[in-house]
C-alpha cells in the first residue's frame, strides 16, 4: 500500500486525504499551519499525533516519510512546497494553479524529470466522466479533425462572491488572476481535447458587478451590521452560509471551517465570525477584490484549430458548456447533465451518456485513482496531467492575462 503525506488540510487537502484512504492508499502524515484544523482532520484520518506537523519546515525536516506528497496549500505556496518535496524524493500531486510565474513551473517540471519523480497537477476535470468520454469520442475520429471549440465556464454568482470577492482568490497579488486560478483546467481541456500546442492567445475581460459604486444606498460594510438590504440581497451572508440548501456554500464547499478558522465549528461560532471577524461577512460591494468577473479567451492552436473559453460570474448554476466541431460532426452539452449530443453528418443524432460522480463530477476520485495506480504500477493512464504537460495551460493563462491587460493584443506563446 502506498503512503502519502498531505500539506494543507482545507477543502481540497482534507477531501484528497479522505479519498486516498478510501481508495487504497494510506495517509501517514498531515501538515497544516492551522492547529485546530490539523488536529480535527488528523483525528478523523487517524494520523498519530507525532505525524501531524504545523509547518512544512517540521514536516520536511523528517526527510522522506511517505511515497508521495499532496500539495493542497494556497496558490502562492505550491511552488516552494512542491520543490522541497521533489528534492527529498517524493512523488507529488500538486493542486492547481502551480504558480503564476513561468520560470517556477518550468523549474518544477525539470526537477521532477531530473529526479525521476512523478509530479501530477490537479487538472481534475480530465478525470470526470463527461470530459473523459468527450476525449474518447474525439480520439475515435467520429467527428473528424477538431476545427473549433467553444467552452463556457459558468461560475455561479454565489460561488464567485464566495471565492473571488470575499474569499481566498479575490486579489491577484495574493493569489493569481482569476483566469489562472479558476480556468487553468478549462484551458488545459482545450489543449487536451486537441492534443495540440496553443500558438497564440488574445483576451478581454471586465469587472462590472462587485464594485463599490454598485452598493445599494445605505448598504453597511458588513451584512450583519443592520444592513437595510438584508431581505432582498442575494449575497446576504447568513442566507449563503447558515443553511444547507442546494445553493448554499457549506453544502458545496464544506466551508464552515474556512469561515471560522476552526476545525469543527458550530453554527453559533459561524454566526459570530460572520457578524464580526470573517471576511465572508463583508458586503460584496465593499471588499478589496480586484480579479475580473468575466473573461473571454481566444486561442489559435497548431493545425488551424480555433477555440474560445469564456468564464463568467453571472450565472445561477455552476456548470460548463462545451461545443466542439469537427470536419465530420459535432458534439455539445453541459457537464452537469451527464450526457452530450453527438451529431455525425449523414447519421442519426444521438446522446452519449457519461457518468456523473461527486466532487468535480467524479474528477476528484478519478485523479486519486490514477495517481495511486501510478504510484503502484509506475504506469500512467493517458489522461494523467504531468507537470510537463501542464505547462501549456499555464502559459495560455499567462498569455491571456497579458493580452487582457493590453487591450486584447495577440500574445504569441513561446515554450
Ligand atoms: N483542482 C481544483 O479544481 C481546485 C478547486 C479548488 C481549489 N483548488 C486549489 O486548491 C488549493 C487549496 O484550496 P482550498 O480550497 O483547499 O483552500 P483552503 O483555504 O480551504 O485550504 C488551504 C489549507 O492550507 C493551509 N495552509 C496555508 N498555508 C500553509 C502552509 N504554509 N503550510 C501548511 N498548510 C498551509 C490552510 O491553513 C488551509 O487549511 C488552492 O491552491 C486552490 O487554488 C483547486
Amino acid at each position: 500500500m502506498k503512503t502519502v503525506a498531505v500539506i494543507g488540510l482545507g477543502n481540497r487537502g482534507a477531501m484528497y486525504a479522505r479519498r486516498i484512504n478510501n481508495q487504497g492508499g494510506k495517509v501517514v502524515a498531515v501538515c497544516d499551519v492551522n492547529e485546530s484544523v490539523l488536529n480535527h482532520v488528523g483525528n478523523k484520518l487517524d494520523v498519530p499525533e507525532n505525524m501531524r506537523f504545523s509547518s512544512t519546515e517540521a514536516l520536511f525536516a523528517q526527510g522522506k516519510i511517505a511515497d508521495a506528497i499532496v500539495v493542497a496549500s494556497q496558490d502562492r505556496d505550491h511552488y516552494g512546497h512542491a520543490k522541497e518535496a521533489l528534492k527529498l524524493g517524493y512523488h507529488v500531486l500538486c493542486e492547481k494553479p502551480v504558480s503564476p510565474i513561468k520560470e517556477e513551473c518550468v523549474e518544477l517540471s525539470e526537477l521532477a524529470e531530473k529526479n525521476g519523480l512523478h509530479m501530477v497537477v490537479c487538472h481534475v476535470l480530465r478525470y470526470a466522466g463527461f470530459y473523459d468520454t468527450i476525449k474518447k469520442v474525439i480520439d475515435s475520429g467520429v467527428i473528424g479533425e477538431v476545427t473549433n471549440i467553444q467552452q463556457t465556464e459558468n461560475v455561479g454568482y454565489w460561488h464567485f462572491s464566495h471565492s473571488y470577492v470575499r474569499g481566498n482568490w479575490r486579489r491577484e497579488d495574493e493569489t493569481t488572476p482569476s483566469i489562472l486560478a479558476k480556468c487553468c483546467h478549462d484551458l488545459d481541456l482545450l489543449h487536451y481535447y486537441t492534443g495540440k500546442k496553443c500558438k497564440s492567445v488574445s483576451s478581454i475581460g471586465s469587472r462590472r458587478i462587485f464594485l463599490p459604486e454598485n452598493a445599494p444606498e445605505g448598504a453597511t460594510l458588513r451584512c450583519m451590521d443592520g444592513c437595510p438590504h438584508a431581505k432582498e440581497c442575494p449575497y446576504y451572508a447568513p442566507r449563503l452560509y447558515y443553511k444547507f440548501t442546494w445553493r448554499s456554500i457549506p453544502v458545496y464547499l464544506n466551508r464552515w471551517s474556512l469561515i471560522t478558522r476552526l476545525g469543527n465549528p458550530t453554527l453559533a461560532q459561524v454566526k459570530e465570525a460572520l457578524a464580526k471577524t470573517s471576511p465572508y461577512g463583508r458586503c460584496v460591494y465593499h471588499c478589496d477584490n480586484d480579479v475580473v468577473e468575466n473573461q473571454t479567451v481566444l486561442c489559435k492552436f497548431d493545425g488551424d484549430v480555433n477555440a474560445t473559453l469564456t468564464m463568467n460570474a453571472s450565472s445561477r448554476g455552476c456548470f460548463r458548456r462545451v461545443h466542439i466541431t469537427g470536419t465530420k460532426g459535432e458534439l455539445f452539452g453541459r457537464d452537469i447533465d451527464g450526457k452530450f449530443r453527438l451529431n455525425v453528418w449523414g447519421k442519426k443524432s444521438k446522446y452519449v451518456k457519461a457518468n456523473v460522480g461527486q466532487g468535480h463530477l467524479g474528477g476528484d476520485s478519478g485523479i486519486i485513482h490514477d495517481f495511486l495506480e501510478l504510484l503502484e504500477t509506475g504506469k500512467a493512464n493517458p489522461r494523467v496531467s504531468f507537470m510537463k504537460e501542464t505547462l501549456m495551460s499555464h502559459l495560455m493563462a499567462f498569455a491571456a492575462e497579458e493580452s487582457r491587460k493590453n487591450d486584447g493584443k495577440t500574445i504569441y506563446i513561446e515554450e
